[in-house]
């Protein structure tokens, strides 16, 4: 098994350099510059991560952006957004800490990921995964690119907010939307997690999720693939399993978060 695993890592590694050559004077998150001096931003928010347990600060280039994000408009050109990564302090079990405020502790810096939007940039994506005029790329605490991140993962993630311009954390900041759902929910999805993470219903009940969070989320059954609407805070989602069976879930933009569903 580990054999073959380095013998594919071997073969892929002169395909990879060579995709990344070829691509380098055309598209991609090389095209990014790390922003040297970030910490000259301004901070817009703070997130914690409970599924990877990071506390994470995204800086933005400029007042201007802050304030369009705030408004509900398509950023400035030429804006720099930054997302510094930190581990969460933790005890010696693993579980985060918390301060008073029940926020996480920032501990040892992981990396950088930074998304800049430049007029003209992004032309040569397919149009179902094209970011507007928007590029991805990370960084490792050195400053120094990093060509293994998952940067399709990043254009995916970001598509379903194009509404707000691709930027995601903007919900938080607009103080939520979207609609809110009626009647009481099943489950509540608060700190990127589940609660309860188990539930049983009976054959034909609707089960109905709401997210409490300011990150979106999207209820994916595991099994079928099956996507539910993405989230957005304070919005909700219904979805009725006719058949008994044990159904698992997880967030399709999260796939660390997990939950199940029990019918009989
Ligand atoms: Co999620």
């Amino acid at each position: 098994m580990k054999r073959s695993l380095v013998t594919v890592c071997i073969l892929a590694l002169p395909i990879a350099v060579a995709l990344l050559t070829a691509r380098s004077s055309t598209a991609g998150p090389e095209k990014i510059e790390f922003p040297a001096n970030w910490e000259k931003y301004v901070l817009y928010t703070i997130v914690d991560r409970y599924d990877v347990k990071q506390y994470r600060e995204l800086y933005a280039s400029s007042q201007e952006a802050v304030d369009a994000m705030k408004r509900g408009q398509p950023l400035p050109d030429r804006t720099v957004l930054v997302l510094v990564q930190y581990k969460a302090q933790a005890d010696a079990q693993g579980n985060p800490l918390k301060n008073a405020s029940g926020r996480f502790l920032k501990g040892d810096r992981i990396g950088f990921t930074v998304m800049e939007k430049r007029q003209g940039w992004g032309a040569e994506y397919p149009g179902d995964l094209r970011n507007g005029e928007w590029e991805y790329s990370a960084f490792g605490t050195d400053g120094r690119f990093n060509a293994n991140a998952n940067y399709t993962g990043c254009f995916q993630c970001h598509k379903p907010h194009e509404k707000q311009d691709f930027v995601i954390s903007l919900a938080g900041l607009m103080g939520g939307g979207g609609t809110t759902g009626t009647g009481a929910p099943d489950v509540r999805i608060s700190g990127f997690s589940f609660g309860p993470p188990r539930l049983t219903a009976a054959p034909g009940q609707a089960v109905m999720w709401i997210n409490n969070d300011d990150s979106p989320h999207q209820i994916t059954l595991t099994a079928s693939k099956a996507r539910g609407p993405v989230l957005t805070k304070g919005q909700s989602y219904s979805h009725t399993f006719a058949a008994a069976g044990t159904y698992d879930y997880v967030c399709g933009l999260h796939p660390n978060m997990k939950g199940q569903v029990e019918v009989k």
